[in-house]
């Protein structure tokens, strides 16, 4: 398990636990062995380093897009997330299951924000941390719910490819994983997350354009396609046992 999963999880199992207000240093992570360049932080929450370097995954997500992915289009909704906690500090109170899972507890001056910006961090963290070279197969109780839930591992890529393709304009695929270790593929728009209506995603791809364009261009489902190269099964595999204990936050 890595840094960012164990700190993760001990981060969401306290806020669960204990619903408290608990100063987060959010998504921090120990440093990768070649991480992409980050911004410096400027507020609690942190751009999480890649755990390998930006063309680890070619030829199937190129290093450009991986770079502008991770270090522009993920740093800015960290950025924004550190503006609006500079006048409202409250939202590093809780944990980000708590607060994208209560969206309508907050005021509606930063509802907007909030959901978007934390939506697409806790998003794009997931997505980092589930892809990873030579991410191996699926195996043990993940295969086995792959199988039972959602027919096998050939009808789960089509279905997922095609939900994805579905997916009009910018959104996630998710497989989300109920607390029985059930499966089931959902889509969401823009950065929602299923955290926002109290499930979780055991993984998920990213269809915004801004994902694919520069190697794909418009074509999302050749992209869709090779993205099943870059899945780290190893850590989903440890996704969906937190998911079973009930520590898998984001
Ligand atoms: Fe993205």
């Amino acid at each position: 398990m890595s840094a960012l999963s164990r700190r993760h999880l001990v981060t969401m199992a306290a806020g669960i636990a204990a619903a408290a207000a608990v100063p987060r240093a959010v998504f921090a992570q120990a440093p990768a062995a070649a991480p992409a360049a980050a911004p410096a932080a400027a507020g609690p929450f942190v751009l999480p380093p890649l755990t390998y370097p930006t063309n680890a995954l070619e030829p199937h997500i190129d290093a450009k897009t991986m770079e502008i992915h991770h270090g522009k289009h993920h740093a800015a909704y960290v950025a924004n997330l550190n503006n609006v906690a500079k006048t409202n500090p409250q939202l590093t109170d809780s944990a980000i299951l708590n607060v994208l899972g209560n969206l309508n507890a907050l005021n509606d001056d930063i509802k907007f924000a909030v959901r978007n910006n934390l939506g697409g961090h806790a998003n794009h963290t997931m997505f980092w941390e589930i892809m990873a070279p030579n991410g191996g197969k699926p195996e043990g109780e993940v295969l086995a719910a792959i199988d039972k839930d959602l027919g096998g591992m050939e009808k789960f890529q089509n279905d997922f490819n095609a939900a994805g393709g579905r997916q009009f304009g910018s959104g996630w695929v998710f497989v989300t994983v109920a607390k029985d270790g059930k499966l089931a593929i959902e889509t969401r728009p823009n950065q929602d997350n299923p955290m926002m209506d109290g499930k979780r995603a055991l993984m998920g791809n990213d269809v915004w354009e801004h994902a694919y364009y520069l190697n794909y261009q418009n074509r999302r489902a050749d992209y869709l396609k090779a993205w099943w190269n870059t899945v780290n099964w190893a850590k989903i595999a440890e996704r969906y046992a937190a998911a079973k204990a009930g520590t898998l936050g984001a």
